[in-house]
């Protein structure tokens, strides 16, 4: 079994950044390598909503939309007719939890489906923290593509409280049998604090390897579409499979 699916009861969850240049693939390997093995075994799957619907590479059986009020309304559109539509016509299950009370949005994580938040940056912290402090030890992952977005490196006052917010989540997920994924084109985009949580850092094409990593710099560049380096102590190579877009839709709301 692969390093980062690995579950071990002694040990717990994992978390791990993908790194690598736009295109090189970060979303695609968290969906194929990551997402849709631990689909089949059953874990629980929490997936960070964008307004670019990456959770559109998978079937929509696959898929559980989990929307928060608050942020909509919500507009669905089909980019490549540039038409409206309605993503439970689409055959997707769509659920409005209230994400006011996390524990209640926990419910709604069904185990085999990438069940994907819609919510605002605090309240996704919210849930995660929910998540830590649930009363099963189910396994559950926690996926956020884009991370610099949630915790973007060189802020100050309110943003870098809610990183060192974030940053000691995160600390707090392994042990409770929770694994975190996330994704950024470069490790310092990402809040020193936050980044420093990974246990493991997955080099996708032209990735820049931190100073210090064992690996070289050069490394990346040499890789094809579809290859990776994953590092914890050690560094070994991996392979990932494409996924083909099942929907292209891209979805507006108030931020
Ligand atoms: N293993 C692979 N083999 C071949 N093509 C791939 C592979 N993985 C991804 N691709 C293709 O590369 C393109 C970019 O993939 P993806 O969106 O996952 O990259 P990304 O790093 O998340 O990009 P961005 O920085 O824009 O978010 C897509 O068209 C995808 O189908
Ligand atoms: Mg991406």
């Amino acid at each position: 079994m692969a390093r980062l699916l690995r579950r071990s009861r002694d040990h717990g969850g994992v978390t791990a950044i993908i790194l690598g240049r736009m295109g090189s693939g970060k979303t695609t390997f968290m969906l194929s390598y990551l997402a849709l093995p631990l689909m089949e075994t059953g874990e629980k799957l929490l997936w960070r909503g964008g307004p670019f619907c990456q959770w559109g590479y998978l079937q929509l059986s696959r898929v559980k939309l989990l929307l928060d009020e608050a942020l909509g309304p919500y507009r669905w559109i089909d980019r490549r007719r540039g038409k409206p539509c309605d993503p439970e016509k689409l055959g997707l299950e769509v659920v409005y939890p209230d994400f006011e009370s996390p524990r209640d949005v926990i419910w709604e994580l069904t185990p085999g489906k990438l069940c994907v938040a819609y919510t605002g940056d605090e309240a996704f912290m919210d849930l995660m923290e929910a998540v830590n402090s649930r009363s099963d030890i189910d396994w559950v992952s926690i996926f956020h593509d884009e991370v610099q977005k949630l915790a973007p490196s060189n802020v100050e006052g309110d943003m870098w409280r809610r990183n060192k917010r974030l940053a000691d989540i995160i600390a707090e997920t392994r042990k409770n049998y929770v694994s975190f994924y996330c994704a950024a084109q470069d490790y310092a985009d990402v809040d020193y604090r936050v980044f420093r949580k990974m246990m493991y850092r997955v080099y996708l094409q032209d990735a820049r390897p931190p100073r210090s990593s064992l690996v070289y710099r050069w490394v990346p560049h040499r890789l094809e579409l579809g290859e990776a380096i994953i590092e914890g102590s050690t560094f070994a190579k991996a392979t990932f499979q494409p996924l083909k877009r099942q929907l292209h839709l891209v979805v507006k709301y108030e931020g």
